[in-house]
């Protein structure tokens, strides 16, 4: 049977799906930190698409519906133009196309820093119009209500520190933070009061490394770094730098193929081929039955 959730297996083009399965949940995930120690990390990565989350789920036990998908899908300047649509197209996306992972969608700028209401209003939305588990948001002290009233009232938050992309206005640019005592101090405190405020977990991004080890060493929940560390809980990357779709990624970035490179000279024997009229070949036309 086929919902909004689910692929309808007589048409995709996107089959075969794996077998259901259990889907990770979040008290799994948060329960992998035991006393401070992570035995297994976490692996986590972003998805905006049903095809690349069926690629990625078997491997992943998140899937982060992030708003990066405004420079990466759409190639806007930053993440500040993400609207509540496309979180919610690219979330249901996500959800169809995995079985396994636990799916998290970012709630996108302007859809919950106004109050705690606000915030409840929206991320109900996107798990209502997604499947989604959960919602990420950016912020540290400043948000701790807001995670706080989210999750006593049923909506598990992944919050996010350090470097926060949606501030990118306030903060200037994307450089890693936590470079002063100040901004250190400031960072490590926005990170335990999201956690005294009941987020099951949190990104920590951007930010110099004995920042992410000391957070990681003083919250109970697990942490996922990006630019942050190895003793994190866990990990996460945009799955479209990992894969080397673009030439520029930043520092942390470790590329795991040369994607982009492989697509543009795939482009390029196929476009050759059509100039050359090698294809379509008799393989690849219809002809008149018997
Ligand atoms: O939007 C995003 O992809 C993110 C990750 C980089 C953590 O927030």
């Amino acid at each position: 049977m086929s919902t909004t959730y689910t692929i309808d297996t007589a048409t995709s083009r996107a089959n075969p799906t794996p077998a259901p399965m259990k889907r990770m949940t979040v008290p799994a995930i948060r329960a992998r930190k035991q006393n401070g120690v992570t035995a297994e990390p976490l692996v986590m990565l972003t998805a905006y698409t049903v095809r690349m989350a069926q690629l990625l789920d078997p491997h992943c036990d998140i899937l982060l519906v992030g708003d990066s998908l405004g420079q990466v899908i759409y190639g806007l300047p930053s993440t500040v133009p993400v609207s509540m649509e496309m979180m919610a197209a690219h979330g249901a996306a996500v959800t169809r196309g995995s079985w396994h992972s636990l799916v998290v969608i970012d709630m996108p700028f302007g859809s919950y820093e106004a109050s705690p209401e606000q915030a409840f209003l929206s991320a109900a939305r996107l798990l209502k119009e997604t499947g989604a588990a959960a919602v990420k948001l950016e912020g540290g002290q400043a948000m701790a209500a807001t995670i706080a009233f989210l999750s006593a009232r049923g909506i598990p938050v992944m919050a996010h520190v350090g470097l926060t992309p949606q501030a990118v206005n306030a903060l200037g640019g994307y450089g890693a933070r936590g470079r002063s005592e100040a901004e250190a101090g400031k960072i490590m405190a926005d990170a335990t009061a999201v956690a005294e405020a009941g987020c099951f977990a949190m990104v920590i991004e951007g930010v110099l490394e004995p920042i992410a080890t000391a957070i990681t060493a003083a919250v109970a929940c697990p942490t996922i770094g990006i630019g942050a560390s190895a003793e994190c809980d866990g990990q996460v990357l945009v799955v479209d730098d990992m894969l080397g779709m673009f030439d520029r990624v930043p520092r942390f970035v470790k590329k795991y193929d040369e994607l982009g490179q492989r697509i543009a000279e795939t482009a390029g024997r196929y476009a050759a081929d059509v100039r050359a009229r090698t294809f379509p070949t008799a393989d690849q036309t219809y002809r008149a039955k018997g």
